[in-house]
């Protein structure tokens, strides 16, 4: 991510405007600390950095190494978990996947904006737009999807895989200057951070085809206003693109064959499941306005990343499933036991578990190592 100059230009430029010497700053997800290191240079008084990951350490020295060390707090943190001690002039964070649904961006920036934040206070990045295009690679979409699936040089029926293939997200290497756009961008959706609490997303859009084309894909990406005037956008065919976000493509159930005067419409929705974004998108191609208000579509596609992994065990997730443990839960379950005891060493935890579990598969030092994970994680 530091790597990206697109990104960290922007961002760089966005805090040179924002921060004031004297400001206090809460830098959401400092990682290894870059934009609070940039905060202090520019002369914060106090930076807050609030990151849950371990990497926080490294930041923790960068910060020394750069004589940063009495300006910034380093919180090992969620920032919807912990009050500082002060409200901050400036909240900077950059919590995005490939696209700006990770969960907890949207929930995370509101809370900081109503809870952290100074009243006037500047929020980076201050909104997300979110764009949809289809495009058309008939390469790509025979070589990785219908081949090995459909047409393998094996003589092999590997269809089964195929809806599962169909229904997910695609980043792999589409070079920027292949993307045939057949349907041009048009805006979904607009995430006004801090001020927005629902983290789901719903738009519909319709092109009218203009040009004979096929698409294949559906691209959707987001540009960014990190302040007033700081923008970057992640768009195909940009020169100056961001490239850490990747791009989020998804193949269409089949290739679309699309005619001028044709109508296109899309759905999109980013659902919030579990904590996991699941996307769903409905492409319908219609003949004319006519049949798209009588809803006779020619072609209707409904997809979603749901059906892109294997289903098993999902009835195990329903609120009204009773559950029992399976073999892997006993032995965790009695290592926690042993562990709640408070006096025992890993070791002699191990051992135990081993003389209670002689069948777990398990020899002393994959023994040790489960438990000593399950304390990495779960012990204080
Ligand atoms: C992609 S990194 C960004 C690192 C660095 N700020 C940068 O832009 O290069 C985002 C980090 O945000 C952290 N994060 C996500 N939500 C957070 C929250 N509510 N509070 C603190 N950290 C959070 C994640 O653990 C992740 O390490």
């Amino acid at each position: 991510m530091i790597r990206d100059r697109v990104r960290m230009d922007a961002y760089t430029e966005a805090l040179r405007r924002s921060v004031k010497p004297g400001d206090v700053v809460i830098d959401i997800g400092t990682g290894t600390g870059i934009f609070a290191l940039i905060a202090c240079q520019l002369g914060a008084k106090h930076v807050y950095a609030f990151e849950p990951n371990p990497l926080i350490e490294v930041g923790k020295q960068i910060a020394a190494a750069n004589g940063f060390a009495d300006r910034i707090t380093f919180i090992k943190d969620f920032t919807t978990a912990v009050t500082p001690p002060e409200q901050a002039d400036v909240i900077v964070g950059d919590i995005r996947g490939q696209l700006p649904f990770l969960y907890p961006n949207i929930s995370t920036y509101h809370d900081a904006y109503h809870r952290l934040l100074k009243p006037g206070g500047i929020l980076i990045p201050k909104r997300d737009k979110l764009f949809a295009a289809f495009y058309e690679a008939t390469d790509e979409y025979r070589d990785v999807l219908l081949t090995p699936w459909v047409h393998n040089p094996y003589n092999l029926d590997m269809s089964a895989a195929l809806p599962m293939i169909l229904n997910a997200g695609w980043s792999a290497g589409l070079s920027q200057e292949k993307v045939n756009i057949v349907l041009p961008g048009q805006q979904l959706d607009t995430l006004e951070y801090g001020l927005r609490s629902d983290p789901r997303s719903a738009s519909i859009v319709e092109w009218e085809v203009e040009q004979a084309g096929t698409a294949h894909f559906l691209y959707i990406w987001f540009d960014a206003e990190l302040i007033e005037g700081v923008t970057y956008s992640a768009a195909p065919g940009v020169s100056d693109r961001p490239v850490v976000y990747g791009s989020s493509q998804y193949p269409l159930l089949e290739p679309l064959s699309l005619q001028p005067g044709q109508i296109v419409r899309l759905s999109f929705n980013a659902d919030l499941l579990s904590e996991n974004y699941i996307y769903r998108w409905k492409t319908e191609l219609f003949a004319n306005a006519a049949d798209k208000a009588a809803d006779k579509a020619l072609k209707r596609f409904n997809q979603s990343t749901f059906f892109a992994r294997p289903l098993d065990g999902i009835h195990k997730r329903s609120p009204s499933f009773t559950p029992t443990l399976g073999k892997d839960g006993k032995l965790q379950a009695f290592i926690f036991s042993r562990m709640a005891e408070g006096n025992l060493t890993l070791q002699q935890i191990a051992a135990s578990a081993l003389s209670t579990f002689p069948d777990s598969g398990r020899d002393q030092t994959s023994m040790l190592s489960l438990v000593a994970s399950l304390s990495q994680s779960f012990s204080q």
